[in-house]
């Protein structure tokens, strides 16, 4: 598949995928100081036939970025792990490496921007470029029934996604929103990044409660 087919566009760009070209020099600069390191597009890990996608923002650095799998190996994935297997979503256990042997239950996890972004923070012509990506994503997911936006950019992108006007689904934490002809239900949490939980902005609690207003919604 080429990155540059945008006509159709597959759910999982390239490992070296080349449309953000910020992007990809970050890319080389990460290559060269970690070759060991996954330093590509990550792919999003689970089932495409699962009911739940949980889009977070971009790999992180020390991360996903490194071992290759969303979450895998940062602070935020501790938390995201440990909640998913609280509700459910998971079996086996979390060890921070892709070889732990985890497995998602009824869920897939991808991340909006599916390259590291300097900083942790994409800018909007990276955000724009994936999109593509993410309505694949959405659009080969058969069984959908919820969508966990994690943050507000992860909001907003997968609103544009779907073709959505930002005013009407305003982001807000633990907020449902079911718009006219989309068959799931879009959950909005606040990121489970090491910032907004040390600055209590978001608990274990509150993330968790999200959890369950999706688990209710699925079933068990
Ligand atoms: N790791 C990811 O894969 N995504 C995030 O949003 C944060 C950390």
């Amino acid at each position: 598949m080429s990155p540059l087919n945008m006509d159709r566009p597959t759910a999982e760009p390239a490992e070296n995928c080349p449309l953000c070209p910020r992007l990809v020099a970050f890319r080389h600069e990460n290559k060269a100081a970690h070759p060991d390191w996954f330093n590509g597009a990550v792919p999003s890990f689970g089932d495409d036939k699962a009911e739940l996608l949980i889009v977070g923002l971009a790999p992180g650095m020390q991360g996903a970025n490194k071992t290759g799998r969303p979450f895998t190996g940062d602070y935020a994935g501790d938390l995201l792990y440990e909640t998913m297997a609280e509700h459910g979503f998971s079996k086996g256990s979390y060890g921070a490496h892709p070889d732990d042997g985890l497995v998602l239950v009824n869920a897939m996890i991808t991340n909006a921007v599916r390259c590291v972004p300097p900083q942790n923070k994409p800018i909007g012509a990276e955000a724009t470029a994936c999109r593509p990506f993410l309505t694949a994503r959405l659009a080969a997911m058969p069984n959908l029934k919820a969508v966990l936006c994690l943050g507000k950019i992860a909001h907003d992108n997968v609103l544009k996604a779907l073709g959505l006007r930002l005013a009407a689904h305003p982001f807000a934490h633990a907020a449902m929103h079911r718009p006219a002809n989309i068959e799931f239900t879009i959950y909005d949490s606040y990121h489970c990044s090491r910032y907004n939980t040390n600055t209590g902005r978001l608990t274990s609690e509150m993330f968790s409660h999200v959890f369950s207003l999706i688990r209710r919604d699925l079933g068990e």
